[in-house]
């Protein structure tokens, strides 16, 4: 079998694994992988991450040419954005997962992290969460606003939208929206009950003992 079919599956594989979770609903949310050849395999505009056919997921050139399969999603440039920001990213996840797309209607003092490192497990796995300014779903100018984030972030957060997660493949993709939509739900299960995040000095030891 080749990559790319191995891929294709992977992507189907996950975006069921990802429904049955809970973790999408309806049509929102989409996946990439990146190929060798700097193109990306992505999700068809408008299809259900639960019931996903491998055959007919797009590809997607470096420069946003559609080379093959439906017709990508809307989202293909912000993917497209972050792979050539993250030269280490390999897939993608963006989802509209209850909990954090609830973080990401929120008013927030600081926009350069939304959610406090309430456990080890968020900072290894996610760090500082950035919040992107609204705009429109396919928008080109929020593939803009996604690429200067991706600059320094693995994961951010579109505001009243939803999570991007950047990463070395597309299990630890998957793992890591997982953890932060867990800790999106800590979040709000906390409430404004006096809460004990972690110090800046556990955050540090952390960063140090396992470095993104
Ligand atoms: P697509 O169906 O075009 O992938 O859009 C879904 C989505 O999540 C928009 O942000």
């Amino acid at each position: 079998m080749s990559d790319e079919t191995r891929l294709r599956e992977a992507i189907a594989r996950y975006g069921a694994i990802l429904y049955q979770r809970g973790l999408a609903h309806g049509t929102a949310g989409n996946i990439s992988v990146r190929l060798d050849d700097g193109s990306i395999l992505v999700t068809p505009t408008n299809s259900c991450l639960g019931f996903l056919d491998p055959g007919r997921i797009s590809k997607v050139g470096n420069d946003g040419t559609v080379l093959a399969g439906d017709p990508p999603s809307k989202e293909a440039f912000f993917h497209l954005a972050v792979y050539q920001e993250r030269s280490a990213a390999q897939a993608i996840v963006h989802l509209h997962c209850t909990h954090s797309v609830a973080v990401s209607c929120l008013c927030h003092e600081d926009t350069g992290n939304v959610l406090p490192p309430l456990t080890a497990y968020h900072v290894m796995r996610i760090g500082k969460l950035p919040l992107v300014p609204y705009f429109r779903p396919g928008d080109r100018a929020l593939a803009e606003a996604v690429r200067n984030a991706a600059r320094d972030h693995a994961a951010m957060l579109l505001a009243n939208h939803g999570p991007i997660v950047s990463a070395r493949s597309l299990e630890e993709a998957v793992y890591n929206s997982e953890e932060l939509e867990e800790t999106a739900k800590l979040f709000f299960l906390i409430g404004n009950r006096p809460s004990r995040p972690l110090t800046c000095e556990a955050v540090e030891e952390l960063n140090r003992v396992f470095p993104s």
